[in-house]
């Protein structure tokens, strides 16, 4: 049986930990199996430009503690046409056609929701795909964990840790947008892990006069300041002209604690860094896990199918019941549950 040759791709959103994870997924193949390896650079818009590189083992080496992805990413959406695309064919049908004349065996498509998505839709025009969850968010559906979340939660975690002796100096609210739009798990596990006072999730329904009667309370038992940590897709209420808030949900969470308790606040939008940089040791080892687990599954013809975490066990789920879902987190959570018996207000009733 003639060797067989993989492509790999990250698409979506970056996060710490994709090069683990292409290491390993890439190593296995190569050193294991014998696999040819080349890597798609940006994402799909590689496979549809057909800009790839071999992947050799010089180039899986030295990349596991390295931030971003070694390959680069974008959030090309081959299924959805741009009006900037100006492919002579579709760009699925380009995609069938590049596999072939590549001599693919399969496409290891490591991404979030859209990219498992992608995957699953290329899967039914008769791709063999392998699909390794990333994302800060945590919230690929058919996976208990993605790499790049714990890195993440640590980051916010750090970052909330130094406004609390900043906020403590001048007696202040601080209110910290962590990412998050649909999932609030980032939210949740930064804003537990730094103490957080007030944790808002995108999932739970919030009432401002509950949070500013909570954030008033603090004050007049003498706790001297307060930690606010704001998802970013929490629901904005409509302006009075029916039109939806551009603001951002932590300015805005900021400018209504201000007025309704007159407390000195401050908001911090944590962003891209959350993004950023190596991963931690734990996101390593999820990265390598779950790819060498993926080159298992190729090695076993196991396509269609993603490597998914079923607690601390390593499982193949098909694709099918990935695409189109978010994993969002349910509000009767553990989690959710032991916060709010330390007094965390989740902005829905007055903790107490
Ligand atoms: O996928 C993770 C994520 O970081 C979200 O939390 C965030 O809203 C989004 O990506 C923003 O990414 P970009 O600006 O790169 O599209």
């Amino acid at each position: 049986m003639s060797r067989k040759r993989i492509g790999i791709l990250t698409a979506g959103g970056d996060c710490p930990g994709l090069n683990a994870a292409i290491r390993g997924v890439g190593k296995t193949a190569l050193l294991k199996y014998g696999y040819d390896i080349i890597g798609f650079s940006s994402g799909y818009l590689g496979l549809i430009r057909n800009e790839y590189k071999e992947l050799d083992e010089r180039a899986l080496s030295g990349i596991l503690t390295v931030g971003g992805t070694i390959l680069g990413s974008s959030r090309e959406k081959p299924f959805r046409h741009s009006e900037y695309d100006d492919y002579i064919k579709s760009k699925p049908e380009i995609i069938v056609e590049n596999y072939k004349a590549l001599g693919l065996d399969c496409v290891v498509c490591i991404g979030g929701n859209g990219t498992q998505k992608t995957a699953h839709k290329l899967s039914k025009l008769g791709i063999n795909v392998v699909g390794i969850p990333k994302t800060i968010d945590n919230d690929v559906w058919g996976t208990d964990l993605t790499f790049g979340f714990d890195s993440a939660v640590t980051i916010a975690a750090e970052a909330i840790d130094r406004l609390h002796s900043t906020a403590n100096s001048h007696k202040r609210t601080m209110v910290v947008e962590v990412m998050g739009h649909s999932a609030g798990w980032l939210t949740l596990h930064s804003g537990v892990a730094g103490g957080g006072d007030v944790i808002l999730l995108p999932e739970i329904p919030y009432d401002l006069d509950i949070i500013a009667a909570y954030l008033n309370r603090r004050f007049k038992i003498g706790k001297p300041y307060s930690i606010v940590v704001v998802a970013e897709g929490i629901k904005l209420p409509k302006k009075a002209s029916g039109k939806d808030r551009t603001v951002p949900a932590g300015a805005f969470i900021a400018n209504q604690i201000r007025k309704l308790t007159g407390q000195e606040t401050r908001e911090t939008i944590l962003g891209y860094i959350q993004r950023g940089g190596s991963p931690t040791a734990r996101d390593r080892v999820v990265a390598t896990e779950l790819g060498a687990f993926a080159a298992e599954m190729i090695a076993a013809g196991e396509y269609g199918k993603m490597a998914a975490y079923n607690g601390y066990d390593l499982q193949a789920v098909a694709l099918e019941t990935v695409a189109s879902r978010v994993k969002t987190v349910p509000i009767d959570h553990p989690l959710v549950q032991h916060a709010r018996s330390i007094d965390t207000c989740f902005g829905d009733i007055m903790p107490g």
